[in-house]
């Protein structure tokens, strides 16, 4: 592994333990996504399965971004993702998508105001697009949810 000497932002620790509580969700994210797509039964699930692994795979290309990022700021990207839920039904792997994208979407606006604080544009701009995505997952559960 080679690490940058001196990357051109230095960060506090706090800022890259956040990036990696991100990090945890959307790993956990997309394996439940994933899962729930392989498991996803009835008809109505059938119609959707699709929705299930498109955002799956959307979760992990954010995993890595914010890998990408964190490895730039001198920290090691976590391997742990946070709890895993995937439910029996359609109706509860939607609610516990919803509430899991909830809890990304908290901790990105933490994300924000924290990289403001420490002059991190980057960071700051990088999550506020993740953050805009999120809000796309979040709405699109909320749907699906209200259709069941
Ligand atoms: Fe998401």
């Amino acid at each position: 592994m080679t690490r940058k000497l001196k990357p051109a932002v230095k960060v506090s620790d706090e800022l890259k333990k956040m990036l990696n509580d991100a990090i945890a969700i959307e790993i956990a994210a997309s394996v439940q996504y994933m899962w729930q797509y392989v498991q996803v039964i009835g008809v109505k699930g059938r119609a959707v399965a699709g929705k299930f692994k498109e955002t799956a795979i959307a979760e992990m290309k954010q995993a890595e971004e914010l890998a990408e990022r964190l490895w730039y700021l001198n920290g090691t990207p976590t391997t742990q993702p946070a709890p895993i839920k995937v439910g029996g039904s359609l109706k509860e792997f939607l609610e516990i998508d919803t509430k899991i994208e909830e809890e990304g979407i908290r901790l990105y606006k933490r994300i924000i105001d924290q990289a403001q604080k420490e002059g991190d544009v980057t960071t700051a701009f990088m999550i506020k697009e993740i953050l805009e995505v999120e809000e796309e997952h979040h709405d699109l559960f909320t749907t699906m949810l209200e259709e069941i």
